[in-house]
């Protein structure tokens, strides 16, 4: 039963109705867990308020009886951010019932959204609307707008479109107060001072609660070409990168890396996958390209990149895919590793960045120290090269036992980010710290940026009731 005083969830009741007040702990179950049963809690309420005025009235309800709260989207994070702490006394806000698109403006290249819309629904919007919304990941059918604010979540497209802070113009947010501050704004210029959006994107709902967002269109696709490369090595990819860049320019829209190890593990586990080659090669990337333009020439490109690869060994292989379900699989053995990882017990997920030049040798380096500290440990290295951001998580070695492995990941995740620090990277640079990486944010961050981060969260939450015990 929940702790909260009768006549607070009388009133939250309310507030959101009976629809959007859950208590029974069995009906609770699915909010208070991430989808990789990584991170539990316990909850006092969830609640599902169903328009921004609803948020703002149970924030200021929640607010004045000093209960915190813990903002969820679509349940995707993959550090904890969303999943409350296990003493059942914060509240889960839900905002997945805040589902509508506001208004499409295709003049203005801008769609308005709601919080709790998915980003699938969002991008078929736009296609609908004859434009592209380019934010692209593997949880895009369940991950949500607001945490995709929340979180600044990146994903394949990013080399050529940008994360969300480049992709939004304006925002709504309930603030700890439960004043609703109206910054909605569909300017692409706009000098009036601080760029108060910009604190809201990527704060993982410690500072308030996005409600809604205007977001930037693009030209539809209108050509594509996918191509499954297989590569000597990550220099290998650094050099292909960057001849496909000069070659392409802004048509090289995605370019992902993956080794040999990622993709033993999708083959071995994902269902209706094949290897796109008869021989084994250590690394292979994904490239895509893509054109405004119908019948764009990209195969040529393609095919001149890769040639010149092939005359100076940077790649060993190659498939073009050529028609639209061989895309779809060159992507599903992209897109399926953190689902395959899964299957090998627990994946310890580290999301770093490097400049992209320094890749090679942070990976050489880092496999080196983890052989040595941790020996049998199996590296599942892949990520977005043309952000510099790898993920690179560990499996246990063939045979170890979970909690033995599970015991170590500290001093894992110790090695790795040691490295990440000393080639000039982020410990963090997609999915956020959550709960998972927020103590090794004190420990690797500048103690100034850290100190004008405590400032801001004073500001904006002085009782410390939004999303406590996450990021800071
Ligand atoms: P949730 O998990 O519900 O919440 C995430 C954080 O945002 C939490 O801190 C939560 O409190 C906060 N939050 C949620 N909604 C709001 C709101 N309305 N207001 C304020 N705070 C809020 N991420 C990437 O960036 N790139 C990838 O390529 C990528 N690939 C993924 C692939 C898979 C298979 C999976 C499972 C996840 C992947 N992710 C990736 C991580 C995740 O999908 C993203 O972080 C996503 O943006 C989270 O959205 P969500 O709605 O599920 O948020
Ligand atoms: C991805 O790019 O596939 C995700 O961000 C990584 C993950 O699941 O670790
Ligand atoms: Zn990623």
């Amino acid at each position: 039963m929940s702790g909260l005083p009768v006549s607070l969830i009388q009133a939250l009741r309310e507030v959101v109705g009976e629809a959007g007040l859950i208590a029974d702990v069995e009906r609770m179950h699915s909010y208070l867990a991430d989808w990789r049963n990584a991170y539990r809690g316990q909850a006092a309420l969830v609640l599902r308020p169903a328009s921004t005025e609803q948020v703002a009235a149970v924030v200021r309800l929640c607010a004045e009886a000093g209960v915190a709260l813990v903002p969820q989207g679509g349940n995707t994070g993959l550090c904890g951010g969303s999943i409350p702490d296990d003493l059942g006394a914060q509240v889960v806000l839900s905002l997945t019932r805040l589902n509508r698109i506001r208004e499409v403006d295709a003049a203005n290249e801008t769609i308005t959204v709601e919080a709790g819309v998915i980003l699938q629904r969002l991008q078929e919007a736009a296609a609908e609307a004859g434009r592209l919304f380019p934010l692209s990941l593997g949880a895009e059918g369940s991950c949500t707008v607001g945490g995709n604010l929340a979180t600044n979540a990146g994903g394949t497209a990013v080399l050529r479109y940008g994360n969300m802070r480049e992709l939004t113009l304006g925002l709504e947010v309930v603030l700890p107060d439960g004043r609703i501050w109206d910054g909605l704004r569909a300017l692409r210029k706009d000098n009036t001072g601080y760029d108060l959006k910009q604190l809201f994107i990527g704060s993982e709902g410690t500072l308030g609660i996005i409600t809604a967002a205007v977001l930037k269109l693009f030209p539809a696709v209108r050509s594509l070409t996918t191509a499954w490369v297989a590569l000597p090595s990550p220099r290998a990819a650094v050099e292909l990168i960057g001849q496909m860049r000069g070659l392409c320019g802004d048509r090289l829209t995605g370019f992902e890396l993956m080794s040999r190890q990622s993709l033993e593990f999708v083959l071995h586990h994902v269902s209706g996958v094949s290897d796109p080659f008869a021989d084994a090669h250590p690394w292979y990337v994904l490239i895509e390209l893509s054109d405004t333009q119908p019948d764009a020439p990209l195969n040529d490109m393609l095919e001149q990149g890769l040639g010149e690869a092939f005359e100076r060994g940077v790649a060993l292989d190659a498939v073009v895919a050529a028609s639209e379900v061989q895309v779809r699989a060159l992507w599903a053995l992209r897109e399926g590793i953190s689902e395959a990882q899964n299957h090998e017990g627990p994946s310890l997920k580290h999301d770093i960045s490097v400049p992209i030049s320094r890749i090679p040798d942070f990976i050489a380096r880092t496999d080196q120290a983890l052989q040595q500290a941790f020996p049998g440990v199996r590296i599942v290295a892949y990520g977005h090269v043309g952000d510099g951001n790898l993920h690179y998580n560990v499996s246990k070695p063939l045979g170890a036992e979970d909690a033995a492995f599970k015991a170590q990941s500290e001093a894992i995740m110790q090695v790795i980010f040691d490295v990440t620090v000393n080639f000039a990277g982020s410990i963090s640079a997609e999915h956020g710290l959550g709960q998972a990486k927020r103590d090794a944010a004190r420990h690797y961050k500048d103690p100034l940026e850290l100190e004008l981060m405590r400032s801001i969260k004073r500001a904006f939450d002085p009782a410390g009731l939004m999303n406590p015990g996450k990021l800071l």
